[in-house]
């Protein structure tokens, strides 16, 4: 079986974003793996206007180009992980714009999360969990949450997230759940439209 494709997802895009350092870290630590191909998917390449679409595209195709550009990304990929903040403990408005966009393409796909804030962004994640099951999406259980001190040293105390040790065995292990679900839901993801078709013809 083809490793599964992982999208990383750079969730803010605001001119002073902090998001790029936690994604590139994770984007790093995933693409020494052997077991996924990993892809590192930044929203600011995506400036989609606040959703203004007859529907969600699970009924009608978008008409903004852009939206396009942004639905044949995501299709692209077996499983995905979201880096974000949390803005007044939500989810950051530009990420669930970008997940109103698309709709059939997250159906039947893991999603895995990285958080960072004064709790690690957990609060805007469970929010965002929610969203992902709405959306057809397997959450996984196991997230990382930059917080508390550690985000302040890093934020702004200069410190690199290379130096908070105990995350790398919290990143494997929300990597190797996402891997695990990716490899399983790509497999049920043939032998269901192989089972539609038979039904069909
Ligand atoms: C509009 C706004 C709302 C924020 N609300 C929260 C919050 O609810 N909880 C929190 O921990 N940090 C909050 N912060 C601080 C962010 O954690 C911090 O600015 C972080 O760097 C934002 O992510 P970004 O730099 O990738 O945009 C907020 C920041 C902004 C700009």
């Amino acid at each position: 079986m083809a490793n599964p494709r992982i999208a990383i997802i750079i969730s803010t895009t605001r001119a002073a974003r902090f998001g790029e350092k936690p994604a590139k870290w994770i984007h790093a630590i995933a693409a020494a793996r052997k077991d996924m191909s990993v892809e590192l998917i930044d929203l600011r390449e995506y400036p989609m206007p606040f959703f203004d679409e007859p529907a969600s595209n699970a009924w009608v195709p978008s008409a903004n180009e852009v939206a396009q550009r942004w639905q044949r990304k995501v299709a692209e990929f077996d499983g995905y992980v979201f880096v974000t903040a949390e803005y007044n403990h939500g989810i950051p408005a530009v990420l669930k714009n970008a997940l109103d966009y698309a709709y059939p393409e997250w159906n039947r796909k893991p999603a895995a999360f990285v958080g960072y804030g004064s709790v690690g962004a957990a609060r805007s994640i469970e929010q965002l969990r929610l969203v992902c099951v709405e959306l057809q999406m397997a959450p996984t259980r196991t997230g990382v949450y930059i917080q508390g001190g550690d985000f302040m040293a890093v934020w702004q105390g200069g410190k690199d997230i290379e130096e908070l040790s105990y995350l790398q065995k919290n990143a494997k292990e929300m990597l190797d759940e996402l891997r695990w679900w990716s490899a399983a839901l790509m497999v049920a993801r043939t032998k269901s439209s192989t089972v539609e078709a038979t039904a069909t013809a």
